[in-house]
C-alpha cells in the first residue's frame, strides 16, 4: 500500500478512535463519587490518595491500614510520615483533616465509601506453587472478602497494586460470591506507574493514567467515574480506557521494558570495561536515537525496588502457566542479568584489592534502592554488603534516608540471622565522613546528590592508602578524584 493511502486510513482510524471515545464519554457520564476509601497506607497508597484529595477537595478520601503505627505515622501532629517521597509532607499538610484522613476503621472505611482503591501488599510468595515467583495475593483476597463481608451498598473495587493479569476475574468471583442482596461491583483496574523518589511529580502530571474495565454498559460506566476523579488535574487524552486485562498485562510490561533496558546497558557496561570503550558515552550515543530516547540507560550496580524484580518474576510465572517456556527465558534473563551485575561488581572490588578484602574497611555510601527515597526493598546495596561480609571485610554504612534499623532488619533477613553476627563487621555511620573515616575504599551504591558535593579531598586524607573509590552509580567526577590521588574504579569505564 502507498504511504499516503496508509497514512489516511491512519488518519481516518484515529478519527473513528476519537469519535468513539467521546461517544463513550456521552453516554457513560460515570456516577459522581463523594466519598473515596483506600485500603493499605504503603507506599502506592498513601501518596496516590492523599494527592487526589489534594486535587479534589470535593471528594472526602479516607486512607485505611491494619497497622496502627503507620496510621499513627500518617496523623503525626509533626508530620513525620512513614515514608518520605519529595513534596508529599506538603499536600499531606494542605488537606489532612479537611477532606483527607488516615484510620484503621477498615470496615467503616468500606462501608461508607462508593469507590475502593485496592492498595495491599503483594510480595513474591516464599512457599507453594509458584515459590520465588509468583505474587502472594492473600492480602488481596482478605481485602476483598473484607469488602464483600461489609459493603451495604454498590461499590466500585479498584485493583491499584500491581497484580497478575486475570486478577480481577478472583476478585470478581469472590465479591460476587460473597455479595449482599442488591450490593454490586464493579471491578477496575487502575495500576500505578509512579517512581518512588518522584511520586508526587509523577501523580501531578502523570505520562498517562490507565483504567480498565470490563467492556459492559456498568463496566464502562464505572470506568468514567474513575476517568472524573482524574480529570479534576488531568487532561482527558492522557487518561486511557482499556480492557482489564490489557490493564492488569501493560503495567506488568511496562516494568519488564523499563528494567530490560536496564539489564541491556549494564550487560554493556561489562563490555565497556574490557575494551576502553565508557558506558555513559555509549548510552548517551544510543539515547540520542529517539526511538529508543535517552531515560533508563544509566549503567548501575544493579536495579532495585519493589516493583521490577517481582513483576519479572511474576511476568516469568505467568508466560510458564501460559506454557510459553521460551518467553518465559527470555524475561527471566532480565532478572539474571541483575544479579550478575551485583555479583560481578562486588567482585570487581575484591579483584582491585588485590584479591582479598578480609580485615578491610568499606565504605558503602547509599543504601536505598536509589536516590530520594529510604526505601530499601531489593536494593542492590544488601547484595553489596552481604558479598563484602562474607568475605570477612568491616563495612561502614551511611544513608541520608535510611534508619539504622532499617539496614539492620535487612541484613539480617528480617531476624534470621543473629544480629549480634551482622553487628560484628557492619557499622552505621551518621555521615559520609564518618562512614569514610579510615577505611581501605568507598563504594557508592546510591546516587545521591550530596555524595557529588563531599569534601573528597578531606576524605581522601582521613583514609587508608593506597584509598579506593568504586563508583557503581556513574555519579563522581572520576578526573577530579584521580588527581587527588584516588584509585577510581567507575562501573562501565576501562582503566585511563
Ligand atoms: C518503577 C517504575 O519506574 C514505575 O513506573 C513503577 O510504577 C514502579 O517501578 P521505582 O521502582 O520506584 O519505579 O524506581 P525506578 O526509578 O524505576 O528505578 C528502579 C531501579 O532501577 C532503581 O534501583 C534505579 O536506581 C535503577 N535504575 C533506573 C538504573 O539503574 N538505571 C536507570 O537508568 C534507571
Ligand atoms: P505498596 O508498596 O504496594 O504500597 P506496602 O507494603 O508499602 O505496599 O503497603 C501495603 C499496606 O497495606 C501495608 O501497610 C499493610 O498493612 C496494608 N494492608 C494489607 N492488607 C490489608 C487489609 N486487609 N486491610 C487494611 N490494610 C491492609
Amino acid at each position: 500500500m502507498a504511504p499516503v493511502e496508509v497514512k489516511k486510513i491512519r488518519g481516518k482510524a484515529r478519527s473513528v478512535q476519537r469519535a468513539m471515545t467521546m461517544m463513550l464519554h456521552d453516554q457513560n457520564l460515570g456516577s459522581e463519587l463523594g466519598h473515596i476509601v483506600c485500603i493499605g497506607a504503603g507506599y502506592v497508597g498513601g501518596p496516590t490518595c492523599s494527592v487526589i484529595a489534594f486535587k479534589c477537595p470535593h471528594i472526602q478520601v479516607t486512607i485505611v491500614d491494619l497497622n496502627q503505627a503507620r496510621i499513627d505515622a500518617w496523623n503525626d501532629p509533626e508530620f513525620n510520615l512513614p515514608i518520605y517521597e519529595p513534596g508529599l509532607v506538603d499536600v499531606v499538610k494542605a488537606c489532612r483533616g479537611r477532606n483527607l484522613f488516615f484510620s484503621t476503621e477498615v470496615d467503616k472505611g468500606i462501608a461508607e465509601a462508593d469507590l475502593i482503591f485496592v492498595s495491599v501488599n503483594t510480595p513474591t510468595k516464599k512457599s507453594g506453587l509458584g515459590a520465588g515467583f509468583a505474587a502472594d495475593l492473600n492480602y488481596i483476597e482478605l481485602a476483598t472478602r473484607r469488602i464483600a463481608e461489609v459493603s451495604t451498598s454498590s461499590k466500585i473495587v479498584v485493583e491499584k497494586s500491581t497484580v497478575p493479569c486475570r486478577t480481577a476475574e478472583s476478585m470478581r468471583t469472590i465479591l460476587e460470591a460473597n455479595a449482599k442482596p442488591g450490593c454490586n461491583f464493579d471491578i477496575l483496574s487502575n495500576p500505578e506507574f509512579l517512581a518512588e523518589g518522584t511520586a508526587i511529580e509523577d501523580l501531578f502530571a502523570p505520562d498517562r493514567v490507565l483504567i480498565g474495565s470490563l467492556q459492559t454498559a456498568s463496566g464502562k460506566s464505572a470506568c468514567e467515574s474513575l476517568a472524573n476523579v482524574y480529570a479534576n488535574w488531568i487532561p482527558r487524552d492522557r487518561i486511557l480506557s482499556v480492557g482489564l486485562w490489557s490493564s492488569e498485562l501493560s503495567k506488568l510490561a511496562a516494568n519488564a521494558m523499563l528494567a530490560q533496558r536496564i539489564s541491556s546497558v549494564n550487560a554493556l557496561s561489562a563490555v565497556c570495561e574490557a575494551t576502553g570503550a565508557n558506558i555513559d558515552e555509549v548510552a548517551y550515543a544510543i539515547g540520542k536515537d529517539s526511538r529508543l530516547g535517552s531515560k533508563f540507560l544509566k549503567a548501575s550496580v544493579g536495579f532495585g525496588g519493589s516493583c521490577f524484580q517481582k513483576d519479572i518474576l511474576n511476568l516469568v510465572y505467568l508466560c510458564e502457566s501460559l506454557h510459553l517456556p521460551a518467553v518465559a527465558k527470555y524475561w527471566h534473563a532480565v532478572v539474571e542479568m541483575n544479579e550478575h551485575q551485583k555479583d560481578r561488581f562486588s567482585k570487581k572490588v575484591v579483584d582491585t584489592m588485590f584479591n582479598t578484602i578480609t580485615g578491610k574497611k568499606i565504605a558503602v555510601l547509599g543504601f536505598a534502592f536509589k536516590k530520594d527515597t529510604g526505601d530499601t526493598r531489593e536494593s542492590a546495596a544488601i547484595t553489596l554488603v552481604n558479598h563484602f561480609r562474607a568475605e570477612r571485610a568491616h563495612v561502614s554504612i551511611y544513608d541520608p534516608e535510611v534508619t539504622e534499623s532499617t539496614i539492620m532488619l535487612d541484613l539480617t533477613n528480617y531476624g534470621e540471622i543473629p544480629a549480634e553476627s551482622v553487628q560484628k563487621n557492619v557499622k552505621v555511620a551518621k555521615t559520609a565522613e564518618d562512614a569514610c573515616y579510615g577505611s581501605n575504599a568507598v563504594v557508592i551504591a546510591t546516587e545521591w546528590d550530596e555524595f557529588k558535593t563531599l569534601d573528597w579531598q578531606k576524605i581522601y586524607d582521613s583514609m587508608d592508602k593506597p584509598a579506593f573509590v568504586f563508583d557503581g552509580r556513574l555519579i563522581l567526577d572520576r578526573e577530579a578524584l584521580i588527581k587527588i590521588g584516588f584509585k577510581v574504579t567507575t562501573i562501565g569505564t576501562g582503566a585511563l
